[in-house]
């Protein structure tokens, strides 16, 4: 099936050049960053390329990035994105492709803290449970619910889009072809602005949306309309994630694409040229010492951002529009503790009654996000949930490491604490204009898409974007780039 698929994109390849007036392929293309951004578009850029390109991904940490396992008693856990949105197409085709499988789902209740008791509980019958939300918040939740479904139902057609070709040049461009101007105002309006506008009760919006957003993204409903409306969709589809661990994808797409992975931290690109297009030259630092390369294209599928850990990128020889494309991130700590949770912290003195696995906090405590109770990536058929009063391990997500004092507020005892110190997603807000995939000729910023919308399948779009773009600029396939009006193009051709 996939040697199949690599036969017919390296027919589709060699026709679109022989259309093309016979130009080569690329000979060489460099991605830096290894995690599902820079894995995907390998893969995609394959796919559109042929087989015989030659892609070397630089990876200065470990493969997945952001998707990234801990052991715990054994077991492995996820400690970077936990889980998918049902309808993530891009995901969803990888794991079938690579012969991955969903994790089975263990359910488990969920509910909102508010730094003395509960403000919303989910029950175990789903009638009571809307009952209620009508109950406190009348028809906000309708609301709410449609407002993002109109979002997703938008974003949605960029996957036709893509299957036709098309591709975008800048994250403006590509947002307003799925939803034109509000689309772009979303990126600049917060949440809170365009709920209340919608008709969403301001209690609602600090109950409940507020705590969605702080969850997934540790930020306010201060933070812009488009990101909320993505993490608000995580909150209500039913969410999956995969067997074995989700970086499985990204090692899994990196030897299908046999791609070339090179551990080294990239400190440079160059530019100079060659028969009058641009050749870039790639530097790298390892503990081999220095070393450089040359591409005829360039994939950065990692944030540039201005944090003092990791260094960003020098050019050299020209300047493309960086200065534009950095702005901070907002790091978040999780923490994976094996011990007892303190029930009564949470108005709960017997742990055996303790119901909830999922808690979501309101501003109040201010010093943890959420809490789960989490299974192991790998869920046997005969796994159960541990009891409330049984040792377990949980995820505490937080602004900053847990001081001793917390841990000893949340948990009556523990075991063992690991955490992981992420630069989880865009501060948005701190930066103005929105950024561009095309840097240069053939130089390409993935994660400029992370400041409309910082998610896992978001930078699979954005691979499949980038890789439509190095392609439709390779073979000067304008008519595919930056086209208006698609809805009305796609319905027309065949
Ligand atoms: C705690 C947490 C929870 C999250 N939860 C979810 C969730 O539930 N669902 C969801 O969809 N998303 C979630 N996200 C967001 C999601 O993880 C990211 O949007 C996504 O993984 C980003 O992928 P990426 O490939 O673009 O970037 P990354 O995963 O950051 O990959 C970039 C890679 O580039 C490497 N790199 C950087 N600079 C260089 C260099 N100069 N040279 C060489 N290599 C370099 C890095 O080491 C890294 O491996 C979460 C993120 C975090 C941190
Ligand atoms: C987007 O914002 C601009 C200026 O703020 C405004 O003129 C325009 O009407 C808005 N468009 C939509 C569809 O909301
Ligand atoms: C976990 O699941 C993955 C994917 O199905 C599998 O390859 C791996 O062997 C499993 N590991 C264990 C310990 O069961
Ligand atoms: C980064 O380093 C500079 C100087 O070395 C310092 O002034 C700045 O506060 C640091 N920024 C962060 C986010 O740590
Ligand atoms: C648990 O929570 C209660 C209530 O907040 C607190 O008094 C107690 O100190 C916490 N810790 C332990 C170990 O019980």
């Amino acid at each position: 099936m996939a040697r199949a698929a690599q036969l017919f994109a390296a027919l589709a390849a060699l026709l679109a050049a022989a259309a093309a007036g016979g130009d080569a392929p690329p000979g060489r293309i460099a991605v830096v960053g290894a995690g599902i951004g820079g894995a995907a578009v390998a893969h995609f850029l394959q796919q559109h390329f042929g087989p015989r390109v030659q892609i070397d991904v630089y990876e200065k940490g470990t493969i997945g990035g952001r998707l990234a396992t801990i052991s715990v008693n054994k077991q492995h856990y996820e400690s970077g994105a936990a889980s998918f949105h049902s309808l993530s197409l891009h995901m969803q085709d990888f794991v079938k492709l690579l012969g991955l499988r969903h994790r089975r789902e263990v359910v488990g209740r969920s509910a909102i803290f508010g730094g003395e008791h509960f403000v919303l509980e989910e029950t175990d019958w789903y009638l009571l449970n809307l009952f209620r939300l009508w109950w406190h918040y009348g028809i906000s939740f309708l609301r709410l619910q449609m407002w993002v479904e109109e979002v997703m139902e938008k974003f949605m057609r960029i996957y036709k889009y893509q299957a036709h070709g098309y591709a975008f040049s800048g994250v403006e461009e590509l947002l307003s072809s799925l939803g034109e101007s509000a689309f772009v105002n979303m990126t600049q309006r917060s949440v809170a602005e365009s709920l209340l506008q919608v008709g969403v009760t301001q209690r609602f919006i600090d109950d409940v949306v507020s705590a969605v957003l702080r969850a997934s993204y540790g930020q306010s409903a201060a933070m812009p309309a488009f990101a909320g409306a993505m993490s608000l969709a995580g909150a209500q589809g039913s969410l999956w994630s995969v067997e074995g661990g989700n970086k499985l994808v990204c090692s899994g797409l990196l030897k299908l694409t046999k791609a070339n992975v090179i551990h080294a931290t990239v400190t440079a690109v160059t530019l100079h040229s060659s028969e009058g297009k641009a050749l870039y030259q790639v530097g790298y630092e390892n503990e081999g010492g220095h070393g450089s390369d040359f591409y005829d294209i360039v994939v950065l599928a990692a944030p540039l951002h201005l944090d003092n850990s990791s260094r960003s990128i020098a050019f050299e020889g020209f300047s493309p529009p960086t200065e534009d494309a950095q702005g901070s991130f907002q790091p978040t700590v999780v923490s994976l503790v094996h011990g007892y949770l303190n029930s009564s912290y949470f108005g709960f003195p017997d742990p055996k009654l303790f119901p909830f696995t999922n808690i979501l906090t309101t501003d109040f405590p201010s010093f943890f996000y959420a809490l789960d109770n989490i299974c192991p990536v790998n869920v046997s058929a005969n796994f159960r949930r541990k009891q409330p009063q049984e040792a377990a391990v949980w995820r505490v997500q937080s602004p900053r490491p847990l001081f001793r004092t917390q841990l000893k507020t949340l948990f009556r005892s523990y075991y063992s604490v690991q955490t992981a110190e992420w630069q989880a997603h865009p501060l948005y807000g701190s930066r103005s204009a929105l950024p561009r995939f095309a840097l240069h000729d053939q130089l390409f910023y993935l994660n400029a898409l992370e400041w409309a919308a910082s998610s896992v399948e978001a930078m699979a779009v954005a691979a499949k974007n980038v890789a439509l773009l190095a392609y439709n600029r390779w073979y000067q396939d304008l008519d595919k780039i930056d086209q208006r009006d698609l809805m009305h193009k796609v319905k027309t051709e065949l």
